[in-house]
């Protein structure tokens, strides 16, 4: 897919891999300037390289979502790399153990809420902030098919989710008047670590067999509504909750 970015400055977390990376690739190709934030300082360096083939501008930055100073920290770097922030695409995210509510643990719990939900949030926060001093803005999070369907097993994971969705609406229409959209993509499965790492492969067979269309996502089915939603083509989408799923939710 085709968009015009150059010399928009793009913020990327959990950009070290899977969908994160694919959307850093996809705006890194269409002239954009990204900022990729992610755990650990290897993966990022592995990330860089692999963005810088593709001659984007780029730079790294370890940040964990969950931790307010360190998330204020990462904007500020971006705005003092390159003067502000257009789009911001809040993508880091964790799977939840499977099991059912009465067996589940308050440390997952606390695990899942504070990568998924309050790292959007404090992620958010920042952004708007700066997002409001320079006067615009597109802000794109990472939902999921399970902000709108049930996956049993899963309870905080799609709680998380669920809670996503709403964060994104309510801030949608907080900044409406601002110049600042907000939107949410809702991918359905996709064979990157997070799913891989997480299932069996019968169970991945399961996984593409949920889409009406029997396959598993490609990570760059996902960027291409990442940067729909991050380009002016979606100037009056605000609010939006996208799936891109396969007709999953369709059914
Ligand atoms: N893969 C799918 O099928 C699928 C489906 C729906 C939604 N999603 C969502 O897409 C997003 C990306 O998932 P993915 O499949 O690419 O997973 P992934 O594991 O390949 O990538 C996630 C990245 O986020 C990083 N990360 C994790 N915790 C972090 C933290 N606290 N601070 C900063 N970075 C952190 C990881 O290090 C990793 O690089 C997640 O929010 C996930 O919930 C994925």
């Amino acid at each position: 897919m085709s968009f015009d970015f150059s010399n928009k400055v793009v913020l990327i977390t959990g950009g070290a891999s899977g969908l994160g990376l694919a959307c850093a690739q996809a705006f890194c190709s269409q002239g954009a300037k990204v900022a990729i934030a992610d755990l650990s300082q290897e993966a990022i360096d592995k990330a860089v390289d692999t963005l810088q083939q593709l001659n984007g501008e780029v730079i790294g930055l370890v940040c964990n979502v969950s931790q307010a100073n360190q998330v204020d920290e990462m904007v500020t770097s971006v705005v003092e790399q390159w003067g502000r922030l257009d789009i911001a695409v809040n993508n880091a995210g964790i799977s939840s153990p499977l099991n059912p509510v009465a067996k589940t643990q308050e440390e997952d719990f606390d695990r899942v809420m504070a990568v998924n939900l309050k790292g959007v949030w404090l992620c958010m926060r920042a952004e708007l902030q700066q997002m409001e001093k320079q006067g615009g803005g597109a802000i794109v999070n990472m939902a999921s098919a399970l902000s709108t369907r049930v996956f049993a097993g899963g309870s905080f994971y799609v709680a998380s989710k669920f809670a996503v969705a709403g964060l994104t609406r309510t801030a949608a229409v907080e900044y409406a008047e601002s110049g600042i959209r907000i939107n949410a993509v809702c991918p359905g499965n996709v064979a990157t670590p997070l799913v891989v790492n997480t299932v069996s492969p019968e169970m991945l067979k399961e996984l593409a067999n949920v889409h009406a269309m029997k396959r598993l996502g490609e990570p760059e089915e996902i960027a291409s509504a990442v940067m729909f939603l991050a380009s002016d083509a979606a100037s009056f989408n605000t609010g939006t909750i996208l799936p891109v799923d396969g007709g999953w939710t369709a059914q």
